[in-house]
């Protein structure tokens, strides 16, 4: 067995921590990225094709780990649209394990490890982007990272949606119970929990906008936040797509 690898997630989430093989064959990683396999990747999928995701479109799932909803874009999308990145190369590794047992490879998929959020290293531009339970266990400098590479590779009239917990105000320091679901979030530890005007913020700091979606079905009341970067007259993001 090979040692454990560790990446910069250390000591912040527990996806430093890289799946051996003989975990893999397990399908252990399905449980590592937090379980309810079928439910949470058609929850995502679904939401998306709701706010308007076409087989046309490039979608970028930041964070993808190993395609619990991946699997369902990789299946609706053209060839070549789908795109995922994260920082765990065995999560990734398992991801390519689950797209050959759907019989997707010909979708081809591109997928990559990056632990800076380098959406550069695709060298293109997206309509959409998705992020599922991944600010859910980033600290705020992370996901300012994350936001600011967002913008640079955001179309015009593009989307990032990304869920996280909601505290009710900012700076909320006692640990907070959500329901449904029962997880308990904390404001500077795994798992975090932020308050709209701290989103807000981080989004203007970034060069974004910051929407807070309707409810969404999450079974454990994680919100959905929707990230634009089109705040002309004559923008086609429509009111109904935040
Ligand atoms: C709860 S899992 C969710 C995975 C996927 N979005 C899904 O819905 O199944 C969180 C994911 O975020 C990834 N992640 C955590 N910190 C990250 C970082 N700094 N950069 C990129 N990905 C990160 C983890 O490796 C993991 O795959």
């Amino acid at each position: 067995m090979n040692e454990p690898k560790e990446n910069s997630m250390k000591g912040i989430n527990s996806y430093s921590q890289e799946l051996t093989r003989e975990e893999m064959d397990k399908k252990l990683h399905r449980g590592f990225v937090g379980g309810m396999w079928e439910e949470l990747g058609l929850l995502q999928f679904e939401f998306l094709r709701s706010r308007g995701l076409t087989p046309q479109h490039k979608l970028l799932d930041i964070g993808c780990g190993c395609l619990r909803g991946g699997i369902h874009f990789i299946k609706y999308l053209e060839i070549g649209n789908y795109y995922g990145m994260d920082i765990n190369d065995s999560l990734i590794q398992a991801g390519k394990v689950e797209i050959q047992e759907a019989g997707l490879a010909n979708k081809l998929p591109n997928l990559l490890v990056d632990d800076q959020f380098r959406i550069e290293r695709f060298g293109t531009s997206f309509d959409f982007m998705v992020s599922v339970s991944v600010f859910t266990h980033l600290p705020m400098n992370s996901i300012i990272r994350c936001l600011c590479e967002v913008k640079k590779f955001l179309n015009k009239d593009g989307i990032y949606f990304s869920t996280f917990f909601q505290a009710p105000a900012s700076i909320w320091m006692k640990p907070l119970q959500h329901h449904p679901g029962g997880i308990i979030t904390n404001y500077d530890f795994d798992p975090f929990h932020y308050s709209v005007e701290e989103m807000t913020w981080i989004a203007n700091l970034s060069g974004l906008n910051f929407k807070l979606t309707g409810e969404w079905g999450h079974p454990r009341d994680q919100k959905m936040a929707a990230f634009i970067n089109c705040t002309e007259p004559g923008s086609s993001v429509q009111e109904k797509q935040l």
